[in-house]
Order: structure tokens, then C-alpha cells, then sequence
């Protein structure tokens, strides 16, 4: 079946199931989170990770992102590590494993005192299908800016060199922003609508992703999409969306939240 079926909808169903019917090299963009752990029973259904994998790489153009969200229970006094498992997977199948970012809560849940450090992250793994087509680079303000720096040093991780070298004089007002990417959780207007869903994310971080790694009318997918924030983002920024969820209910709740930004023209880049 055609792709141009899917554009700009939110499908009930198995991604599995659904994705089998897509092209081949036809999503610029995929971001998603799988249900963390669970792999054994959600909600009666068996979690066939590699299945997925193998589906998304098929599926991802030459070129393409894939960011998988995730983050290891701890069962029996051990983190599971079944995120290295499964980003050492889609290496092993193929993608490169491009970036391992962090997606730090600025507000998380306290845990019960177990002899351990609060947990307050998630990995977003960045995967290519070959090399980075599109990398929009967010921008930060330099902590120097302006000022008659004498020298810096510079790391090349590919050969493992370190050298200290001029800077710009002044240094420059923007660089590159880090990768381990702060948000608050919940909290913010945007993410209010989602409430009904266990573990939506926060729409800067799609939005975030999105303006990173695609230019407008780029196909961007969610194939474990919950509330829909992938969908809903991809749209306010003018890209094509397609999200799928395994339960109806959610579906409903994407389509609701999408139809929202369709509603209002003006919020289309609007963050910008
Ligand atoms: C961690 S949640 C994703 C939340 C989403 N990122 C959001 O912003 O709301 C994982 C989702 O995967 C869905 N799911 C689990 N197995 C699935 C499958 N095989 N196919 C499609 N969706 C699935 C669940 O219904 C759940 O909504």
C-alpha cells in the first residue's frame, strides 16, 4: 500500500501490522518511546521489539533519524538494561547509533528511598540509516560571549585528540547546544491535554527532535504515538505526521489533540 494513505492520520493497530504495509525508505523522522519494560504483557500483548526494529529500518529513508526514548526498570535490586539491549539491536541491524542523548526532568518524581540516587533521566537514542541527511543545530548562548579569551581546548572524540587552540576573539554569542536536553514534565500548558496518557512526552522535546533533524513537509512518524504528541507537534511545525497506537482510546485522544493545532493556524510556528 501507498504511504500517502497514512499522511496526516492516527492508525489503531499493531505497528507491526501497520508499518508492514508502508514502502521502503520512506520516513524522514521517527520519534517514539516503547512501552519501557514491559515486554512481556502490555495490556495482553507481547512487546516484539526486534520486530519493530527491523520494520522502522526498512521503512526509515536513507538518511533518516530514529529517536527511541527509553529508560530500564529496576527489578530485583538490578536496572534490567534492556535500553542498552535494545540500541546495541538497532546496530546490529544496521543503523548507526548516531548520538546517545539524555532527557533530563527538570521535576521528577521522588522514589522511595531504596539505597540508590533518584533516577531523573531517560536515553534518547539518535539512530541514522547511514549518515545525517538534515541536522538543523539548536543554538545556546555562549557563557563567554563577548569576552578576550586567551585560548580553549578542543576534543576531537574520532581521533581522540585534545588541543588547545585560539578562540574567536570575542567569543561568539551561540554554539551548538550539549546533548543531554532539560524539560519540565507535565507542567507546562501544551502538555495538559495529554494528562490521560501514563507517560506523554513533553512537546518541547518532540518539538526539539523535530526541528533538529527535519525540514518542513518531511514525514515524521510515531508508531507507539500514546497521546498523540508526535502527531500534534509535527503538525503545529508543518511537517507530515503518522501515528499509531495500539489502543483505540489513545488514538482517539491524538486525533483530539492534533485537531486542536489544525483549529488554530496561528500556532504553526509559532515557536520558531
Ligand atoms: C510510552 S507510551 C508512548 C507515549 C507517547 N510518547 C506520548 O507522548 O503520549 C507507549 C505506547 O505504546 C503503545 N503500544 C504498545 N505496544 C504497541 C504496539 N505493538 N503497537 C502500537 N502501539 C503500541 C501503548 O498503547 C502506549 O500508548
Amino acid at each position: 500500500m501507498n504511504i500517502d494513505t497514512y499522511i496526516n492520520s492516527i492508525v489503531d493497530g499493531n505497528c507491526i501490522e501497520i508499518m508492514k504495509n508502508f514502502d521502503d525508505n520512506v520516513i524522514d523522522l521517527t520519534i517514539t518511546s516503547p512501552p519501557y519494560d514491559d515486554l512481556r504483557n502490555y495490556n495482553g500483548y507481547v512487546f516484539p521489539f526486534k520486530s519493530i526494529a527491523n520494520e522502522l529500518y526498512r521503512v526509515t529513508k536513507q538518511g533518516g533519524v530514529v529517536v527511541w526514548v527509553v529508560a530500564d526498570a529496576t527489578i530485583d535490586a538490578t536496572e534490567t538494561g534492556t535500553s542498552f539491549k535494545q540500541a546495541l539491536y538497532f546496530k546490529e541491524i544496521g543503523f548507526n547509533l548516531h548520538d546517545t542523548m539524555i532527557f533530563r526532568k527538570r521535576n521528577p518524581i521522588p522514589q522511595i528511598y531504596r539505597k540508590r540516587y533518584n533516577n531523573e533521566f531517560e536515553y534518547m537514542f539518535v539512530f541514522s540509516k547511514g549518515v545525517v541527511n538534515i541536522h538543523n543545530p539548536i543554538k545556546v548562548d555562549c557563557m563567554h560571549a563577548g569576552l578576550e579569551l586567551n585560548g580553549t581546548t578542543y576534543k576531537n572524540y574520532s581521533k581522540n585528540e585534545q588541543v588547545r587552540e585560539k578562540l574567536a576573539k570575542p567569543v561568539k554569542e551561540k554554539k551548538i547546544k550539549g546533548n543531554i536536553w532539560e524539560y519540565v514534565v507535565g507542567k507546562k500548558q501544551e502538555d495538559q491535554e495529554a494528562k490521560r496518557h501514563p507517560a506523554p512526552f513533553p512537546c518541547e522535546l518532540v518539538r526539539d527532535h523535530i526541528l533538529s533533524w527535519t525540514n518542513e513537509n518531511d514525514i515524521v512518524l510515531d508508531p507507539m504515538c500514546g497521546s498523540g504528541t508526535t502527531p500534534r507537534v509535527a503538525c503545529e511545525q508543518n511537517r507530515k505526521y503518522i501515528g499509531i497506537d495500539i489502543s483505540p482510546d489513545y488514538c482517539e485522544m491524538a486525533r483530539q489533540r492534533v485537531k486542536l493545532i489544525e483549529m488554530q493556524p496561528t500556532l504553526h510556528f509559532q515557536y520558531e
